[in-house]
């Protein structure tokens, strides 16, 4: 990508300090989100990173629905959610993984992707891991294959990919 695009994608994320909780600071996307060149820019450049021959797109919610439908639909590939509990009515594979304080669970619906079908994760931020990293496991009790991860943001200092690797996940890019 061009230091230009980059530049223009940089900077149409917004840092704001002390949300949700003192000491965090934010990355608010809803700017990007709002430009229709940079919309456009960071799924074409999510869409480039995507190996050959993917079946199906998978997103994470909420964030990751925003980025993964549309790298779908320009790969002609299908997209499955991954939600948060108690959202998708159908029989779920479920998968725990700790929060700062405490722990949560994704789920996926068990017939959602076929074994053997090749996955590409689409997701927005790469933070801690524990999302990628949960779904990675999801896509694991389907029998499906995690080709690649594609994030538009990865923020180094949390470690996440350490995190993935730790999990066998190498195949993974960022944006920015
Ligand atoms: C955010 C973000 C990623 C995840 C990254 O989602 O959209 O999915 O956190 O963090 P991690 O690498 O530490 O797991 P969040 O759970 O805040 O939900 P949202 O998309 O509904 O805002």
């Amino acid at each position: 990508m061009s230091g230009s695009r980059l530049e223009m994608l940089a900077s149409l994320i917004r840092d704001v300090p002390d949300f949700p909780q003192p000491g965090v600071v934010f990355k608010d996307i809803t700017p990007l989100l709002a430009s229709a060149k940079g919309f456009q820019a960071s799924i074409d450049e999510l869409v480039a990173s995507a190996p050959a021959d993917i079946d199906v797109v998978v997103g994470m919610e909420a964030r990751g629905f925003i980025f993964a439908a549309p790298v779908a639909l320009a790969l002609g590939a299908g997209f499955v959610p991954v939600r948060k509990p108690g959202k998708l009515p159908g029989d779920v594979v479920s998968q725990g993984f700790d929060l700062e304080y405490g722990s949560t669970e994704l789920n996926m619906h068990r017939d959602a992707i076929v074994s053997g079908a090749r996955v590409l994760v689409v997701d927005d931020v790469l933070a801690t891991g524990g999302t990628i990293g949960a779904t990675a496991r999801l896509l694991e009790q389907l029998g499906a294959e995690l080709v690649h991860v594609s994030v538009l943001m990865e923020l180094e200092f949390l470690g996440g990919r350490a995190r993935l690797e730790s999990l066998g996940i190498r195949n993974c890019s960022a944006v920015l």
